[in-house]
């Protein structure tokens, strides 16, 4: 067993005994760029969505791995099915790790899933993706724009995409409205069987993301190597209380394994 493996088993052990500790941490390397590959629906050509273009890599197994240990840990009692994907600053591989994690659960699972970015300062979903941004999730909340009408079916396993939508003057009002939580639980609650994962924008800088922690089921913490500092996650954890940290991924890692970061996020947030 790797030490990686002896790791995540070991976490997933903490995770039963308390479930608001940090439970699986995955170290995602440097993606190493594979040609473009083109799906059924949109044609994916950005080659850092490795789990997509390029499943043979480290780092696409990394990420089915951390795929693999979120769908374990949230059908473990009732179905965790809405998770947001963040970090503590800007630029650590947020929207990566949330367009890898959804498009491995959509592929490899057949999983329903929706992915939506609700990043509207710095939306970057529909660019990865090559997909249009002009009606999306700010459309839905502030112009009563039908769902059904924004969303984007890839075909790409059941994945659709929520875009970002237009730009909002005030993106903290926007998180923190009531119709925001209410949208946000209307589609949690709209098929039973359905991920939602949510790419927001960082904690620190920004205060909505304090607020989405409050009505997901659960968060996934992305941090890069030689840019996040234990003392950023140690804010981070502290801002975010509240639903189950469900993993940490050590992102653009050259370094398998960082034993001190992941000792001190599991003290830390104990
Ligand atoms: N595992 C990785 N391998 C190689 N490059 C990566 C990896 N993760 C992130 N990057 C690089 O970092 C850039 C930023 O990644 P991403 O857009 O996912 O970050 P983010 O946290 O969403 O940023 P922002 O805070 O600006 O929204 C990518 O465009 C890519 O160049
Ligand atoms: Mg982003």
């Amino acid at each position: 067993m790797s030490r990686i493996e002896e790791a995540l088993e070991k976490a997933a052990r903490m995770r039963v005994e308390s479930p608001s500790e940090v439970i699986a941490k995955k170290t995602v390397p440097k993606v190493h760029l594979p040609p473009p590959m083109t799906t059924a629906g949109i044609t994916v050509t950005n080659r850092l969505l490795v789990t997509v273009n390029d499943p043979h890599t480290q780092a696409a197994e990394e990420y089915s791995k951390l795929k693999s240990v979120i769908v374990k840990m949230t059908k473990e009692g009732s179905f965790l099915n809405m998770l947001m994907v963040t970090s503590s600053v800007g630029g650590e591989g947020k929207s990566l790790t949330s367009l890898n994690l959804a498009l491995s659960l959509a592929q490899e699972f057949d999983h329903t899933v929706l992915l939506v970015d609700a990043d509207i300062r710095k939306p970057s979903i529909h660019s990865y993706l090559g997909i249009d941004n002009s009606v999306g999730l700010t459309d839905c909340l502030l112009d009563g724009v039908d769902v059904k009408d924004a969303l984007i079916r890839t075909g790409i396993g059941k994945l659709s995409v929520l875009p970002a939508g237009r730009s909002a003057p005030n993106p903290a009002e926007v998180f923190t409205s009531r119709r925001m939580r209410d949208f946000l639980l209307e589609m949690k609650n709209r098929y039973h069987d359905r991920y939602i994962i949510i790419d927001t924008p960082p904690v620190l800088p920004f205060a909505e993301t304090r607020s989405l922690s409050a009505i997901v089921d659960g968060i996934v913490l992305v941090a890069k190597e030689g840019l996040v500092t234990l003392h950023n996650i140690e804010e981070t954890l502290q801002c975010i209380k509240g639903p189950p940290m469900l993993g940490i991924v050590y992102n653009e890692a050259a370094t398998e394994f960082k034993h001190d970061l992941y000792k001190y996020c599991r003290e830390g947030y104990a």
